[in-house]
């Protein structure tokens, strides 16, 4: 079957089921092309936690799709490839996180959305990139053990007054990138502007111009003098920049800047996901409503 007609056959099963399509912005061109949404952590939580479709088709990976479970327990969500996980995710159990806690009375426990729901349940509020730092702020407790990624856990200690106890957990991803990629752009775009992710190494962060989560970055490119922008995130937000900022030319900061398991979602999946209704991902009921608090009390700082 050629593209268009698969698209055409996900349209209609869409229609039908009352479905939407949510794409994370690292996802393949075409699977962000027939999303619905195509969006960072935080964004996609949010219209999952706000949607009135009966059924939501999670293009992502295993915390994504959890995620959306826990924010909208009436809802199917599926994930179209069970492959598709999160290395960082896996970095803390929580039975580590428990542990931790016995060292740190009284701390509050930060995690980042790239846990599992059994992580998210044992925390007291969840975080992502684009809001890691204003969610610490907004705490009480001037302690703050933030879990799993260190470099994330390092870019907040550098924006906040709190002290912050990090899981040194990464991405290996963003972990890869090094500060020869940094001075390798800067030789072959000169004059350009380099935004990379704060799962980043703190060296990396620190050479580039400026570090955000993968939402901001669009607005970053729309605003940005230079009319090149070196991009230091997973490989797939290219097209979503490309699309949403006609003006600007986008190069990779490097070639290693690719997440195997955002690419397990092809188009052919999101079509067999939807016509055989798999995988259903869903989460026990206690680990549920404990991880639940934690992602509707990030929500709610963001209001
Ligand atoms: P964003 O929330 O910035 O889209 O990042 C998600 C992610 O998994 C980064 O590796």
């Amino acid at each position: 079957m050629d593209k268009n007609a698969i698209t055409e056959k996900i349209n209609s099963l869409k229609l039908k089921n009352n479905a939407i399509i949510l794409a994370h912005n690292y996802q393949i061109d075409e699977v962000q092309d027939v999303a619905d949404y195509v969006g960072d952590s935080f964004e996609l939580s949010q219209i999952a936690a706000d949607s009135k479709a009966d059924l939501i088709l999670f293009c992502g990976v295993h915390f994504m799709a959890e995620s959306a479970a826990i924010l909208a327990p009436q809802k199917t969500v599926l994930l179209p490839d069970l492959n598709a996980g999160c290395p960082l995710a896996d970095m803390i159990t929580a039975d580590q996180l428990q542990e931790l806690k016995k060292d740190y009375p009284g701390a509050a426990v930060a995690a980042y959305i790239n846990s599992s729901a059994a992580v998210k349940a044992e925390s007291d509020i969840c975080v992502t990139s684009a809001n890691a730092v204003k969610v610490v702020n907004a705490l009480t407790e001037d302690t703050v053990l933030f879990v799993p990624d260190g470099n994330l856990a390092h870019f907040v200690a550098e924006r906040t007054d709190k002290r912050i106890i990090s899981w040194q957990g990464y991405c290996n991803t963003h972990h890869s990138v090094d500060v020869e990629d940094v001075v390798q752009a800067r030789e072959s775009y000169p004059g350009a502007q380099i935004v990379v992710h704060p799962e980043c190494r703190p060296e990396v962060v620190a050479m580039a111009d400026a570090s955000m989560g993968t939402g901001g970055m669009i607005q970053y490119s729309r605003d940005a003098a230079a009319e090149d922008i070196v991009v230091g995130t997973e490989k797939g937000m290219l097209h979503r920049l490309k699309k949403e900022c006609t003006s600007k030319r986008f190069h990779i900061l490097s070639s290693k800047l690719i997440c195997p398991d955002m690419k397990y979602t092809t188009l052919e999946k999101v079509l067999t996901a939807l016509e055989q209704k798999k995988h259903v991902i869903t989460v026990s009921p206690e680990v549920r409503e404990k991880a639940e608090f934690a992602l509707k009390r990030m929500l709610a700082v963001m209001v």
